[in-house]
């Protein structure tokens, strides 16, 4: 019998997974143009690049409006305050996201109130928003996670029946479609990030993408320091407070030139996810989560699998995945924890009194806890020889489970 990794055995794979980010001539000729250029920064806002980047990215997304801005982080709090939410007014959020989806809310005194996970999607459980929603509840702020998008059917009619606002948080979902909509064009508005490990980067950097005239004219404001769009308006139109999120020139001839890679990327990935999930399908003890044919793109930041301990003898998720790494597989074991949970969630330094002692969503902590398998995108970015080894490994696992349950 082979010996496991872990156990001194030789490993399924040594060989480098595809490697992230990824770039060519046309980034390099981009950022070149702007060099020479002298025109540098984010003003006039939006500047040359950054305007027809955003015009790209929304209409590839099935929007009439992007509005770029520094972070994924900051788009939320822009997209947020440009909704019109005041102090103290609630907002819906999944309990299982990066906490920076919460973050940006409670920074600015909104209140975050945690929603379960979709035991079948690990975003947030359409079903538990209605029972969540009180006289100050304004938004509901789903995130597309782990290659899977919220029931954005289910999660429209409430917010039409409840009059509240929606802001897809999609970090992870650059390039993804629900019923052939883009992500980020279901609710109001949508929010993308660029940070370095993103779909598509620039280093840092985000974008709000929407069909609203009026929210995007109050998106560009609050990104300018209050100001209008354009060179001529600026002082003249200093009407409201803002915040400077303005994305430079640099930033925007990198995103340019990665928006045109997009579309290859994303039919790659989905390709080699498809042999994954037909591998893993045939193997005891993991599985993926269930398709919804209603995402009719499917991209994705992270592929999940679903780990259980029952099947392995009650060896834990977290032994399982380092056994993996061993086997020279990339992976993250619980790549993230419930916010409310969260080292950095710092809500006690909140401008608004909250209390998340108390708060529990059972599907979100046992998929953290115990089951959920991460994969990161780029390994989705070679060939179905990388797959094979990531279910090599596994199968390696389950042959060998008496020495791995040692
Ligand atoms: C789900 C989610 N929302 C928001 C963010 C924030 O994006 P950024 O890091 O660009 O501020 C991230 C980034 O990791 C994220 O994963």
């Amino acid at each position: 019998m082979t010996k496991l990794a872990l156990r001194g055995g030789d490993p399924i794979r040594t060989k480098e997974w595809p490697a992230w980010p990824q770039h060519d001539q046309r980034e390099l000729a981009n950022i070149t143009r702007v060099l020479e250029s002298g025109n540098w920064g984010g003003f006039p806002s939006p500047n040359v690049m950054a305007g027809e980047f955003a015009e790209k990215f929304a209409a590839y997304h099935g929007a009439k409006f992007g509005i770029c801005t520094t972070a994924g982080t900051t788009a939320l709090e822009v997209a947020l305050k440009a909704a019109g939410l005041e102090r103290g007014d609630e907002v819906l959020v999944p309990a299982l996201t990066f906490y920076a989806t919460a973050f940006a809310a409670l920074v600015q005194g909104f209140k975050p109130v945690f929603v379960d996970v979709d035991p079948e999607t690990w975003c947030i459980d359409a079903a538990q928003i209605e029972r969540n929603i009180t006289p100050d509840t304004r938004a509901i702020l789903p995130v597309h996670l782990g290659s899977r998008m919220a029931d954005m059917d289910r999660i429209g009619e409430i917010a039409r029946v409840h009059n509240l606002n929606v802001i897809e948080d999609c970090a992870h979902m650059h390039g993804g479609a629900w019923r052939g909509k883009g992500a980020g064009s279901l609710g109001d508005a949508g929010c993308f990030s660029f940070q370095s490990s993103k779909l598509m980067t620039c280093g840092e950097g985000g974008i709000i993408i929407t069909n609203d005239e009026a929210l995007a004219e109050r998106c560009n404001a609050y990104v300018n320091s209050g100001r209008g769009t354009g060179s001529d308006r600026q002082a003249a139109e200093g009407t409201m407070l803002g915040w400077n999120y303005r994305i430079t020139e640099f930033q925007s001839a990198v995103l340019l030139a990665q928006l045109e890679r997009l579309p290859e990327q994303v039919a790659l990935r989905s390709a080699n996810i498809a042999h994954l999930e037909q591998r893993i399908a045939e193997i005891e003890g993991v599985s993926t989560l269930p398709q919804d044919e209603r995402m009719t793109t499917r991209s994705g930041y992270g592929v999940v699998l679903r780990y259980d301990e029952r099947a392995w003898r009650g060896v834990s998720r977290d032994r399982f995945a380092w056994a993996l790494h061993k086997e020279g597989m990339k992976l993250h074991a619980a790549f993230y924890t419930p916010v409310y949970s969260a080292p950095l969630f710092a809500w006690k330094d909140a401008p608004i009194e909250v209390d998340y002692s108390q708060v529990s969503c059972p599907v979100a902590e046992k998929a953290s806890g115990k089951e959920m398998i991460w994969l990161p995108h780029e390994i989705f970015l070679g060939t179905t020889a990388d797959i094979d080894d990531l279910c090599d490994a596994i199968v390696k696992l389950r042959e060998n489970i008496d020495e791995l349950a040692e």
